[in-house]
């Protein structure tokens, strides 16, 4: 095998809900889902797909009709954006791969903002390109963005910028000003932007979506936009997405998609029209219900001594420490093994979140959380 695959960390996630295996009683919230099923008429449409005999190879960029129907989606939301520049992906993740094999190869530098979600800097490594990290700084548990610091870090030799905003697993946030500021100074570099924006419908402030790049940059512009049904739609064991490509390169995408999936399966991407079909209402109520169980975390956080964490504006997480417990692996670890409790350890996203610990609170049943606080309160001995 190759040296850079060898090196690569295993899941620091996967270590601590290996420690519950076999064990019924654990309250998990470590994984990035809500517990709550994908809804029926996605459901259905792909089951009618199946029995209509649907089994077939699609085009590699998607079913013409779901590109169409995910351009006329992203327009309502960031203004016109034609279906040749968008690309069915099976999945965020496989979209983000996708985006970085069109542009990085060995040698380049890609610039990550992080403690971030660990497959988005391991993609370029796979590659062969080099990554350098700027990473968000806590102030009283927010994390913050030291944009001057990431401005003097990407330069002419800069071949990515790779943000990830609403962050998993901060909940950081890039501001309007933040990103205009980033995309004149990647267009002054010739660096391209790859903006991981799955938590875009996430967002707890007062408009339908946290800020986009799509909002600002023209269809020439330099950036690659990566998005999943998984969050928005409750879709996560489907395995969809799309890339938002620049006016002509939907080319070179579905050349690439040709020599990875070749194609997101047909029943597959019925399901996904279904959910773009789905009411206006679905995803303001769907993130109605994640603000609730954010509430309800936080309150019950806030309320412990020693525990530092500040209301994420977006996404699903609540990112937090303990005093005293700076070794986030081995807490998690005591955690599920003495108390029965399951949350992600923070060295999970680099050694920037060291200290740390995410817990998901996409749940439907707000006394899961209160049950999770009373066991973390049992860990603290409080
Ligand atoms: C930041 C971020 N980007 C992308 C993804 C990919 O989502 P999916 O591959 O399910 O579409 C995730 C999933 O957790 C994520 O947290």
């Amino acid at each position: 095998m190759r040296a850079a695959i060898e090196a690569l960390p295993g899941s620091k996630i996967r270590e601590v809900a290996n420690a519950a295996l076999g064990r019924s009683d654990v309250l998990a919230f470590w994984f990035g889902e809500s517990d709550e099923v994908t809804p029926e008429p996605v459901r259905q449409a792909a089951a009618q797909s199946l029995t209509a005999g649907e089994t077939f190879y699609s085009h590699n960029l998607g079913l013409p009709e779901l590109r169409e129907g995910v351009a006329r989606y992203a327009s309502r939301l960031h203004g016109p954006i034609s279906a040749e520049r968008i690309a069915i992906t099976s999945s965020g993740v496989t979209g983000l791969m996708l985006a970085m094999q069109l542009l990085v190869g060995g040698g380049d530098e890609v610039v990550a903002v992080v403690p971030v979600w660990p497959n988005l800097t391991a993609q370029p490594v796979i590659l062969g390109a080099h990554v350098t990290r700027v990473s968000l700084r806590p102030k009283n548990g927010a994390w913050g963005l030291d944009l001057e610091e990431l401005l003097s870090r990407v330069t002419v030799n800069t071949r990515v910028l790779l943000v990830n905003a609403p962050n998993n697993p901060t909940g950081w946030t890039l501001t309007r000003p933040e990103q205009q500021a980033l995309l004149e100074h990647c267009r002054r570099t010739g660096t391209w932007i790859v903006a991981d924006e799955v938590y875009e419908r996430l967002f707890y402030g007062d408009a339908p979506c946290a800020p986009s790049f799509l909002d600002i940059a023209t269809p020439t512009d330099r950036l690659i936009v990566a998005q999943s049904f998984s969050k928005s739609f409750l879709m996560t064991g489907w395995r969809l997405g799309w890339l938002v490509l620049p006016q002509g390169g939907q080319d070179a995408a579905g050349k690439l998609l040709e020599f990875n999936s070749s194609c997101a399966p047909v029943f597959v991407q019925r399901g996904g029209l279904a959910a773009l079909a789905l009411p206006d209402d679905f995803v303001p109520a769907l993130v109605g219900r994640l603000k609730a169980g954010r509430d309800r975390l936080l309150a019950g956080l806030q309320a412990l001594p020693g525990v530092t964490v500040a209301v994420p504006p977006g996404g699903m997480y609540a990112f937090f420490r303990v005093d005293g417990q700076d070794d986030s692996l081995g807490f998690a670890k005591r955690l599920v093994s003495g108390f029965g409790l399951g949350i992600a350890p923070g060295a999970a996203f680099g050694d920037e979140g060291e200290g740390w610990l995410r817990w998901c609170f996409a749940t439907r049943d707000l006394q899961r959380l209160d049950d999770g606080l009373a066991r973390l309160r049992a860990a603290m001995s409080l």
